[in-house]
């Protein structure tokens, strides 16, 4: 043959399924015939040597996987990247691969040790030369693109993949003459899926589907408009064909069993070589400090998960252990990315964590001006619970009205520059707004070892208590808001109306009474059902001492609405006698302000019930300032929403049945929240008598 399009291939002498390095090993070992895969290897051999020209390179014993020659390193005119395999099973394979690149006359590139890049498999070329699609996420490390750029002279188009099945770009990515290009969409990251969308017009994309994705349809060898492969659907052979190309199928079943099948069986060693190459990657880095009890509070296994989810790739450059239980460790930390918009989510998810971007590297926040009055720019930054710094003019400034979901705002102050959250709705037209995520820090404790926040809230390490767990927690509640209360602290309580259908109405009354809260938060329904039971002894028409339903009962909840809406307000119905007893009653009674917030659930509503749900948030959030603490007692619609306006820094305890309901609000990364996972009506009782014991002990004493 003599065509100009050659491929190297390795004889499966040597070659079975000796170990599991990928899921399709896994239950096949040993279970490959020799016989089988012997004939199955010879037939794709045959086939690709009637229209190419085809090269073998000496198996070896002990390298069962050398038949997968796609691996070997990827080729470029005369230039190689050698493969350096992530699996030690593997490595041993790249001196033979070495020898015979250089044998034929090629320069061998060879990468770091530690930087894994598996050749043609996570390496294809356009079939016109223009740009080279490479993978990692699996067996390629993304910083290998960058070299690989330089060294072929290639722009690099990296691609994440997601699916463990396809673990080599190959399995699931085939570029094809006239730029076409098969491929299987769901092993792909969002952002690589716009990548090909960008790269290759819908036209000439050919997606495919799972069942033709697991017989490795995309693991084909494309010669000319000759597609060679394991197996296809009619479907896919007919759209294949009204473009003109022909499959040929030949079974490769035994080869499968490890992982792979034609395109992995080949090296295609003539790849054309564009014109004019760029050597582009596009890939860029960043690099960040981490500082704090790192190992222990899990905040380096986050991070560098985050940056892999994120879809891109790290190196731990320097990592410094405390030595002490009281040390801190410290960790420098390379972030690659593939493009922007991946580096800029990334980054601002590290500084979330309290990542500093290096000092040499450091620069003022980026500031835009705001043209449309309640609307930013798209890449505007998302302020967190966490306390965070921004740099203006070079000098750092502490953000100010700390919330979560927030844009931060930088004006001149009489004393220099400020910076404050604001709500996007609150934007006005002028206001300078930070985008992206330069000279943004956010500012986390590396004392969280400090003794005596130890001994205060050993109970409140971030997580959901199981039932067996809640006696105790209680008492540390209890502790907490005695003590918040003798030193004038301020707790906020956030409370639904499943408070008042427990029997925990009488309880919550007498925190009011005796000091415990300062402000009340919740939604129409505490209201209407406390004030049921205050006027009618009923809570949703049950009988809150017999536990029975009372005839006509249903309706009481809007006589007790309409009582309320006769008098105009709550306050009002204290004032006339009419309302005496139960939650708000206290409230009115011992000057607890309370904030009643409306939803669409409600009936009514009461008078007090703010349907401005604009004004009943302000209103939420004016009165959580300065808290010390928040209870938040069976409500998840308002819970929720406070614990979103909510800095970090403020202890929160969330009390409700559902654990996925705790779970949510007690996992905000934030050592002072807790989640109860209990009957709010038995939590409030037992904190109750909690507290009586505390009062006794302190008169006894
Ligand atoms: N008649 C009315 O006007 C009326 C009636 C009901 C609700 N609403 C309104 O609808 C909105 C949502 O109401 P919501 O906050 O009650 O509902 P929600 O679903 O947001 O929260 C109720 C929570 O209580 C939990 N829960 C249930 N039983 C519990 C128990 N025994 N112990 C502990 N937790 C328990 C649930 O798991 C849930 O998370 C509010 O604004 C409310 O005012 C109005």
């Amino acid at each position: 043959m003599t065509s100009p399009i050659r491929f190297l291939m390795c004889s499966p002498h040597h070659y079975d399924v000796d170990y599991v390095i990928n899921p399709w090993m896994e239950g096949n070992v040993h279970r490959s015939s020799k016989q089988r895969a012997q004939e199955q290897w010879q037939n794709l051999y045959q086939i690709i040597a009637s229209r190419a020209a085809v090269d073998l390179v000496k198996p070896q014993p002990g390298w069962p996987d050398m038949v997968f020659t796609a691996n070997a390193g990827l080729i470029l005119g005369d230039q190689v990247v050698l493969s350096r395999f992530l699996h030690p099973e593997r490595q041993g394979e790249e001196p033979f691969f070495k020898q015979w690149f250089e044998a034929q006359g090629n320069t061998v590139y060879t990468l770091p040790a530690d930087l894994p890049f598996e050749g043609a498999g996570d390496a294809l070329l356009d079939r016109e030369g223009r740009w080279l699609w490479a993978g990692y996420g699996f067996r390629t490390e993304l910083d290998s693109h960058a070299l690989v750029a330089q060294w072929l002279n290639v722009e690099v188009l990296s691609l994440h993949l997601m699916d463990e099945r396809f673990y080599h770009l190959d399995t699931c990515f085939c570029p094809l003459t006239g730029g076409y290009l098969l491929y299987y969409p769901p092993a792909f990251d969002a952002y690589s899926n716009r990548l090909i969308e960008l790269r290759v017009p819908a036209e000439k994309r050919i997606p495919i589907d799972e069942p033709d994705a697991i017989n490795f349809a995309c693991n084909a060898v494309n010669i000319d408009r000759t597609v060679i492969m394991n197996q296809a659907s009619d479907d896919l052979k007919g759209r294949l064909a009204a473009v003109g190309f022909e499959v040929v199928e030949t079974p490769l079943t035994e080869f499968l069993k490890a992982g792979g099948a034609a395109k992995c069986l080949t090296l295609r060693v003539t790849e054309p070589v564009h014109p004019e190459p760029t050597g582009e990657s596009g890939i860029l880095a960043r690099t960040v400090t981490m500082t704090g009890h790192l190992l222990d509070a899990g905040l380096v296994n986050r991070a560098l998960d985050l940056i892999v989810e994120g879809g891109g790739s790290f190196q731990v450059l320097k990592f410094d252990l405390g030595e002490q239980r009281q040390s801190t460790s410290t960790a420098e930390i390379r972030v690659s990315a593939p493009g922007q918009e991946v580096m800029d989510e990334i980054m601002a998810q590290l500084i979330d964590l309290g990542a500093v971007v290096l000092p040499e590297e450091q620069q003022d926040a980026r500031l835009v001006t705001i043209t449309q009055a309640g609307v930013a720019p798209d890449d505007f930054y998302s302020s967190t619970i966490y306390p965070t710094e921004v740099r203006v003019q070079g000098q750092w400034i502490r953000v100010q009205a700390q919330r979560m979901d927030g844009v931060i705002v930088v004006d001149q102050g009489p004393q220099g520059p400020r910076a404050i959250c604001k709500l996007l709705r609150d934007l006005q037209v002028g206001d300078q707004v930070i985008v992206g995520y330069d000279g943004i820090r956010s500012v986390r404790s590396t004392t969280s070892r400090d003794r005596s926040q130890q001994e205060e809230f050993s109970f409140m390490g971030s997580g959901v208590s199981s039932e067996r767990r809640v006696e105790l927690i209680v008492e540390q509640v209890a502790w907490e808001l005695r003590r918040l209360r003798d030193r004038g602290g301020k707790v906020a309580v956030v409370a639904g109306p499943v408070v008042i259908h427990t029997g925990g109405g009488e309880h919550l009354s007498r925190l009011i009474r005796q000091g415990y809260v300062q402000a009340l938060l919740g939604g129409n329904a505490i209201a209407v059902h406390d004030i049921e039971q205050a006027l009618l002894g009923t809570s949703l028409g049950v009988d809150m001492k017999q536990g029975t339903s009372v005839r006509g009962g249903h309706r009481h909840h809007l006589r007790a609405i309409n009582t309320i809406r006769r008098c105009g307000s709550i306050a009002n119905a204290v004032e006339q006698g009419v309302l005496t007893r139960g939650v708000l009653y206290e409230c009115v009674k011992n000057n607890v302000p309370f904030s009643l917030a409306g939803s669409i659930r409600d009936d009514g509503p009461l008078p007090d019930t703010k349907m401005d749900l604009i004004q009943a948030q302000a209103d939420y959030a004016r009165l959580i300032e300065g808290c010390d603490m928040i209870l938040m007692l069976s409500t998840m619609l308002h819970a929720i929403g406070v614990g979103n306006m909510t800095p970090s820094g403020v202890k929160m305890v969330c009390v409700d049945i559902n654990p996925a309901v705790v779970t949510k609000l007690a996992d905000r990364g934030s050592l002072e929240s807790t989640g109860v996972v209990t009957d709010v009506g038995l939590f409030l009782s037992l904190l109750v008598k909690q507290l009586d014991k505390l009062t006794q002990k302190h008169v006894m004493a």
